[in-house]
């Protein structure tokens, strides 16, 4: 009687012991943990804001979390039917033209373990693939108080050409439109081969070359004030000067107007005040606003 009930503590323990071991068996097969390290090794590099890949920027963009992966790209309720999925099950992705090699077979195997187990996260709780990109994209550095900072200590002088710099996304529509219009008439002109329009389109140089060149100032300044940089700017402020430049030349040359080169140049400069124009939206907007 009293060996049968010592041996129930031993039971229990033992059973205890398995209940323990079980789902720590389980958690050992830590997908989520694996699949970081596969989208790291071979889809990070497409789908994250810096990649030059616009197609696979566009799709995703913050593969660097897996939490936007399992969002864009899993579907909790038909995962076979996910785009995760379906690139896995159809190996095109990596895509077969890139630099970076297709799934192996344990890869893929991983993949549908993963997807089948509901797309865990891995099991040590981090959910960045890339803590560089995670840290540059998720905690933006708080830029207003500094700079309230920095303009309480600014000097009336300074504060005053960061002002007027400032003017120059006002001004610079204006001689936009004008530019645009002087090319927009020639070229109106030689299609449909009506006017011609130099009294319209001198009129539009007139207004729009001086102008152009107080904006021009004014963006330069701006440029030197706002923090902005990179080749964004680069290619605007040297597209805005040169047209610019060109828009005062064509003002100067105006007794060539019937000439065909002078119809080119208004050409060229349509398509110069289209570019700057664009390029300076994508500064102020961010590259991707005009995506449709
Ligand atoms: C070399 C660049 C590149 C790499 C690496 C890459 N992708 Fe892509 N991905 C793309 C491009 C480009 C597209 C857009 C395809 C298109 O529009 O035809 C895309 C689209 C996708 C789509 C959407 C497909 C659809 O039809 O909706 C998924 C899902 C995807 N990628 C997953 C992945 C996964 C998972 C990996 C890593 C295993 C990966 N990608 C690696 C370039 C890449």
């Amino acid at each position: 009687m009293t060996q049968k009930t010592s041996k129930a503590p031993a039971f229990s323990l033992l059973a205890f012991l398995l209940c323990l071991t079980f789902p720590s068996q389980a958690q050992a097969q830590d997908y989520g943990g694996g699949m970081r390290d596969l989208i790291a090794a071979k889809c990070l590099s497409c789908h994250e804001p810096a990649s030059d890949n616009r197609k696979a920027k566009r799709e995703l963009d913050r593969a660097w979390d897996m939490r936007a992966v399992i969002d864009t790209w899993g579907d909790p309720i038909a995962m076979d039917f996910s785009p995760f999925w379906e690139v896995v099950e159809d190996g095109s992705m990596p895509p077969k033209d890139s630099d970076i090699a297709a799934l192996t077979e344990d890869e893929r195997a991983l993949s549908f373990a993963w997807m089948e187990a509901g797309m865990p996260l891995p099991a040590d709780g981090n959910p960045f693939v890339d803590l560089e990109l995670a840290a540059k994209h998720t905690f933006v550095v708080p830029e207003a108080p500094a700079q309230d900072g920095a303009e309480a200590t600014l000097s009336g002088f300074d504060r005053l050409t960061r002002w007027v710099g400032r003017q120059h996304a006002a001004t610079t529509h204006f001689p936009v439109a004008l530019l645009f219009l002087a090319g927009a008439l020639r070229l109106w002109s030689w299609l449909k081969r009506r006017g011609p329009f130099h009294t319209q389109e001198g009129f539009c140089l007139l207004i729009g070359a001086p102008m152009a060149a107080v904006s021009a100032g004014l963006g330069w300044l701006n440029a030197a004030n706002s923090g902005a940089g990179g080749d964004d700017l680069f290619y605007h402020r040297w597209v805005g000067v040169s047209l610019t430049a060109l828009a005062l030349l064509l003002l100067l040359g105006r007794k060539h107007r019937e000439h065909r080169a002078y119809g080119v140049a208004l050409l060229i400069l349509l398509i110069l005040v289209a570019a700057g124009g664009h390029l300076g939206g994508e500064l102020v907007f961010g590259e991707s606003y005009l995506a449709f």
